[in-house]
């Protein structure tokens, strides 16, 4: 069974092959949504964008991301600087372990703007 690691709230869950990464965020009480998101979401539907997280290990584990989850993303402000790592959790599927930030922060002008 696939491992999730949520790096933020230092905590392991152990998931089926295949599983819904939003679904089994929630169910092990994972809060995905920043803000008022948790009350105003799209309910997993990839429209709201709200429910984004960066893989950190093992994206190679995750399902493909299709072609909603990629336009949702190209138009988010937050994707920038994490194409790599980011997804929604609501559209990725868990195949193996991974490692999830959630929640993270807008990265607009990168890491070394200011230096
Ligand atoms: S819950 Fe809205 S995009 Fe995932």
């Amino acid at each position: 069974m696939p491992t999730i690691t949520f790096t933020s709230e230092k905590k392991e869950i152990q998931v089926p092959a295949g599983a819904n990464l939003r679904t089994e965020a929630l169910r092990a009480g994972v809060q995905l949504y920043p803000g008022v998101h948790k009350y105003l979401n799209c309910h997993g539907l990839g429209q709201c964008g709200s429910c984004r997280v960066l893989i950190t290990k093992g994206m190679e584990n995750t399902s493909r991301k299709g072609l909603l989850e990629s336009a949702r993303l190209a138009v988010s402000l937050a994707a920038i600087g994490n194409e790599q790592t980011m997804r929604l959790a609501c559209q990725t599927r868990v195949n193996g372990d991974i490692t999830v930030e959630t929640k993270p922060p807008l990265n607009l002008f990168g890491e070394n703007f200011f230096s």
